[in-house]
């Protein structure tokens, strides 16, 4: 596989940076300065009056006749039909620089490595699958997983397998195909005998196998269950070179589409959990594995969507794992609710028991914010009837409204609060703001997203304005994104005031994100290299077209406080009328008390 195409990050600037757009594209195009620009007869379209746009400034080039634009990289894999490898190759050479790989056996033998290790999970995994299709050994487990209502087709679509129970039978088959009981072990299939003669023994023995795939698919790891009740329950292969559970989520390589387009994830505690949604249909669904969720889990998902719904099991373990991940998650910038599932089932049972259709009304219509899951669970605990268990259960629940990201979410989780303790609002108030020092309590805060640079990312199809014409807060948005791909102090401006989560619409987060990771990281600020991280069409399009663009504005502060303004009014706004249909609700259902308090917080917001 393509190891030739490989190029270190370092070159890629190197590369960028002696490769000056103007004069390269000048080998190509007559450039005639106008203005702070170069324009000229564009290269990939017949023109007569030249539309073709270089900007010295900004490293970028844009044809407003045909569409095309991007950075110098771009200009050579389009003008000399190449990949970006190939054209990072011919730029390097114009400018004299040597190539890696050629002598740096270092890197390209670390690539083989992990191309080899691929290739061996790759074996493991049709030595399980065969052995569980096809040998007797594997009778029980074909019977275990019908028995818990898995379909054949399910089988196959998670390459599930089954280990047998001998002490060698994957270390031979792999010995046979050559690879060494040291390498096996790095990869944590085998170990080294401790007892009797040296040798090695197989990890996983009599245990149905669930193959790990990172996002693209590819085997990283293993899963083992027991068929019984024995412990432990379930094996997992150790940290290697591939497997790096904190940085994975089950599922993923599979629901990564379906989240997309959904723009949201479920997130679920287990395999089985995983495997029994996507076989009933519901395939934005994948798996922490059981550890606390990361903040890497966290980022990796959010290259497809900031909405999350958690369905953790319901037992204590689920409940601990939900409030950690809720704020990890809620840290990178992820809008985050929770589904309990009702007489402490998990997902998969609650699926076989009541139906898809139950699971998703549960996902859909009876998620909780995080107080409002961490209130019920504290009633469960302590006596709501007594003055020290409302003591104990407002102290659950205060620090995460303490945490809240805003004040009007703030406010609301009070009076909720409040109310379900029958205490004063200002009490709990009071409360709450004791130690809001030391915690998160503006939206400036909310910008802890960086490492969503990976160019095999593809994002939703670029945004559709909302509805009917750009409305204001869309021309706002737009206008800072494109100041802020100009000049990093827009950036610094707009992330001090409103954090970088401020835009609704997926890829522009996602290009924003990528400016703040270069702002985090002390990179050279020089938004022209985003280019390189997005392979992906439609985004390259997208930023292109915002590069191209300049916000004409007499006086520049102003206009930016304007938009941060009109963005910061837009969601009071929308907050005022998710109360407005709320206060319908309660008419309807003839709820004067829950009416009167969603009009006194109507009113505050006035
Ligand atoms: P079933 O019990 O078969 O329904 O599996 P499950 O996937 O629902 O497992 P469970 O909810 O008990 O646990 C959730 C996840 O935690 C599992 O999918 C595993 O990834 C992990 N896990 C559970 N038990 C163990 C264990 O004993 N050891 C390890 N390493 N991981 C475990
Ligand atoms: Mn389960």
């Amino acid at each position: 596989m393509g190891l030739g195409g490989y190029l270190p990050d370092e070159i890629i600037d190197e590369i960028r940076i002696s490769n000056e757009i103007v004069g390269v594209i000048s080998d190509y195009v007559r450039l005639n300065k106008q203005g702070r620009n170069f324009v000229g007869l564009c290269p990939f379209h017949n023109e007569k009056t030249p539309s073709f746009m270089v900007s010295q400034e900004k490293q970028i080039f844009r044809c407003f006749g045909c569409g095309e634009g991007g950075n110098v990289f771009s200009f050579i894999m389009k003008r000399e039909n190449l990949n970006f490898p190939e054209a990072a190759r011919v730029l390097a050479q114009r400018a004299g620089i040597t190539i890696p790989e050629e002598d740096n056996p270092e890197e390209s033998a670390r690539l083989k490595e992990v191309e080899q290790a691929y290739k061996v999970n790759e074996l493991a995994k049709d030595f399980f699958q065969y052995v569980l299709k096809k040998h007797d050994v594997a009778k029980d487990a074909r019977s275990y997983l019908e028995n818990r209502g898995i379909a054949l087709e399910t089988i196959d679509k998670f390459q599930i397998g089954f280990a047998p129970p001998s002490w060698d039978g994957l270390l031979q088959f792999l010995n046979k195909k050559g690879f060494s009981a040291a390498k096996l072990e790095e990869l944590g299939l085998v170990l080294p005998r401790t007892k009797g003669t040296p040798g090695y023994y197989d990890r996983f023995r009599n245990r149905v196998i669930f193959p790990v795939g990172n996002v693209k698919g590819k085997i990283v790891g293993f899963g083992g269950r027991v068929l019984d009740d024995s412990l432990p329950k379930y094996l997992n292969s150790p940290e290697t070179l591939l497997f790096n559970k904190s940085h994975l989520l089950y599922g993923m390589d599979k629901a990564a589409d379906s989240i997309r387009q959904l723009d949201r994830v479920i997130i679920v505690e287990g395999y089985l959990d995983v495997i029994t949604c996507h076989q009933a249909g519901i395939t934005n669904v994948v798996a922490s594995l059981g550890t606390a969720f990361t903040k890497e889990q966290g980022k990796l998902l959010l290259r497809y969507t900031r909405e999350a719904v958690m369905a953790y099991d319901a037992d204590a373990a689920g409940v601990k794992a939900t409030m950690k991940g809720w704020q990890l998650l809620d840290d990178v910038g992820c809008r985050v609710k929770v589904v309990s599932i009702p007489n402490g089932k998990d997902p998969d049972e609650f699926i076989r028991r009541q139906g898809p259709d139950k699971f998703l009304e549960l996902v859909n219509e009876k998620t909780l914010s995080l107080c409002d899951y961490k209130t019920d669970r504290a009633m469960e605990k302590f006596d709501i009837y007594t003055l020290e268990g409302k003591f104990k259960i407002a102290s659950e629940v205060i620090p995460s409204i303490r945490n809240l990201s805003n004040e009007i979410e703030k406010d609301e989780a009070i009076m909720k609060l409040a109310k379900r303790l029958h205490l004063s609002p200002g009490a709990i108030k009071a409360e709450v703001d004791k130690n809001a020092r030391d915690s998160r309590n503006n939206w400036g805060n909310r910008d802890k997203i960086t490492g969503l640079r990976d160019n095999n990312n593809k994002f939703a199809v670029p945004g559709k304005a909302p509805k009917g014409e750009q409305d204001a807060r869309s021309r706002a948005e737009e206008s800072l994104l494109i100041m802020m791909l100009e000049d990093r102090d827009v950036l610094l401006t707009v992330k001090n005031a409103i954090g970088v989560n401020f835009s609704s619409r997926q890829e522009y987060l996602y290009i924003i994100n990528l400016l703040n990771e270069m702002l985090e990281k002390e990179l050279d600020y020089q938004p022209s290299a985003l280019f390189d991280g997005i392979r992906d069409e439609p985004a390259a399009e997208l930023l292109g077209s915002l590069m191209a663009r300049d916000v004409p504005s007499e006086n520049k502060t102003r206009f930016i406080q304007d938009c941060i303004k009109t963005i910061k009014e837009d969601e009071l706004r929308k907050k005022r009328e998710d109360l407005l249909s709320k206060m319908e609700e309660a008419d309807k259902m003839r709820d004067q008390d829950l009416r009167n308090k969603l009009l006194l917080e109507y009113s505050k917001l006035i």
